[in-house]
């Protein structure tokens, strides 16, 4: 067993790891270390408190025999997951700081240790703890089980807007501040614990009535504004068991996944508020979900052949990688297409928008994995005025973040939400399956547009006919 002094090191050394570990991560080519330093913090930070002062004989094999399930379980989870898939799990594992949260409430306020010796300031605080905690534990378990089956298609992405939503949010608000007071001043156990529970089912269903009430092309801040959260549940969790290190972690997610939702935010021209309060991405009902769209207009389709003869004649290019190449795995491909047209002396670019896919920096990590170079993959505003001198740009498997309606049309859902101008290249290029609409369920009127081509088919099949062209 560890001697508090050394396990209080631990701690300082893990959170420095930590704190390193999410400037790593700030840029992608210090992510792989960013992640390193993570693990090694999060390694020794698990062994100090499994082995620290705080854990007893008996406890013990409790303690790694939970381990072990969990560990059995996360391995397993990690090795089976798509990359598809990521988002929906991340979804899930902020619900499990969430249910966490909770239970540590409950089990601490019912534990006679926990309350012992306790009495005036020390008591109330201790009481506001569990109370705060065991409030955004529930918060962050809901929402995140809503927001996993928005983003695995289980729930529609359309918002539910029940009739006075807010005066309903309110009115929850003004409930759980009474059985708050209530739970502050109850005699017994017992009363405590009606108040506790009233206020769990409460915050459970308002995790659940405000993501439910966000459309589906806002679902990226709540994604980011839930990893806040569980965050701040991990906080109050180490608030509840006297966790310095617990504290410290989940202020640093919580204030970090804070930052990240005000940056997407800001790159979706959304209000933080509007959002939260939610009926945002809803404008006008979608009209039509995934895999219904109606044409409207003539769209003009391409081979891959013609696309391969475009791409030789041309200059520049810009790629606008989308969901689509994360479905169809098609990043390598793109790669080789890009090198090989690099070396015939083309002017190759990536152009990376803020929301593409469904989890942030879904696309960085899909092209550092198929080892595309960073210095030519540029953010959105590094490159949107360079379309007019653009030849071609391809739009692979991408459809919000290029759709003009976002900007011409004030009544969509998407309306005001920046997007990649790719329309005024000479020629746009939009690989996709069908005319199916994108996760906002907004039709693109990029389709029809006279210098737009549509390569209909699985992207990673097209490209792979593209690049086969190109070599020939
Ligand atoms: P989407 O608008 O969802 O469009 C993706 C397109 O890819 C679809 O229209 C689909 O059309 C096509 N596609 C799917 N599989 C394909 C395949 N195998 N080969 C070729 N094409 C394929 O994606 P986007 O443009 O990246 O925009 C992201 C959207 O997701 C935004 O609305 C954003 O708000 C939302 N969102 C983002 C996040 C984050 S944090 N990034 C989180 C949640 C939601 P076909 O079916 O016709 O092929």
């Amino acid at each position: 067993m560890m001697s508090a002094s050394l396990a209080t090191v631990s701690y300082i050394g893990a959170i420095i790891l930590f704190i390193l570990s999410l400037g790593g991560l700030s840029n992608p080519e210090s992510s792989r270390r960013g992640n390193l330093y993570g693990m090694i913090g999060m390694a020794i930070a698990v062994l100090a408190t499994v082995f620290g002062p705080r854990v007893t004989a008996a406890g013990l094999p409790w303690i790694l025999a939970a381990m072990v399930a969990g560990g059995s379980i996360g391995l397993y989870a990690a090795r089976k997951v798509q990359m598809t898939q990521m988002p929906e799990l991340v979804a899930l594992m902020h619900s499990m700081v969430g249910l966490a949260a909770m239970l540590v409430g409950f089990a601490n306020y019912i534990d006679p240790m926990a309350a012992l010796n306790l009495s005036g300031a020390e008591k109330a605080i201790h009481e506001v703890e569990v109370y705060l905690g065991v409030l955004i534990g529930a918060v962050t378990l809901a929402g995140s089980l809503i927001a996993f089956g928005k983003l695995s298609g289980k729930i529609g992405g359309k918002p539910l807007l029940l009739p006075g939503r807010h005066y309903l949010n309110l009115a929850g608000l003004l409930v759980v501040i009474a059985f708050g007071w209530q739970f502050m001043h109850a005699e017994t156990v017992n009363s405590g614990m009606t108040a506790l529970t009233v206020m769990t089912v409460i915050s459970l269903l308002f995790g659940i009535h405000m993501v439910m009430a966000i459309g589906g092309a806002d679902m990226p801040v709540v994604v980011s504004m839930l990893n806040s959260y569980s965050g701040w549940a991990a906080a109050a969790t180490g608030f509840m068991l006297n966790n310095d290190l617990l504290i410290v972690v989940g202020a640093l997610v919580g204030s970090s996944g804070a930052i990240l939702s005000y940056i997407m935010c800001r790159a979706m021209n959304r209000n933080f508020i509007s959002v939260i309060a939610g009926g945002f991405g809803g404008g006008k009902p979608a009209k039509k979900a995934e895999g219904e769209a109606q044409p409207a207009g003539e769209v003009v389709s391409i081979s891959a052949l013609e696309t391969a003869e475009l791409l030789k004649d041309a200059k520049s290019v810009i790629i606008v990688p989308g969901y689509g190449m994360a479905v169809a795995q098609a990043q390598h491909t793109v790669n080789e297409i890009s090198n090989l047209l690099r070396e015939k002396g083309v002017n190759v670019r990536f152009g990376i928008h803020p929301v593409a896919g469904r989890m942030p920096g879904h696309m960085n990590v899909l092209l550092a994995e198929a080892r595309v170079p960073y210095d030519i993959v540029m953010e959105m505003d590094e490159l949107n005025g360079d379309f007019p001198d653009t030849d071609v740009a391809i739009v692979i498997g991408a459809n919000d973040i290029v759709n003009p309606a976002a900007q011409d049309d004030p009544t969509c859902p998407i309306a005001g939400m920046p997007v990649l101008e790719v329309w005024k290249a000479r020629t746009s290029i939009v690989m996709k399956r069908s005319m199916a609409s994108g996760y906002a369920g907004v039709d693109n009127p990029l389709f029809y547009k006279e210098n737009n081509r549509m390569l209909f088919g699985d992207a990673k099949k097209m490209l792979e006919e593209v690049l086969s062209a190109l070599k020939a």
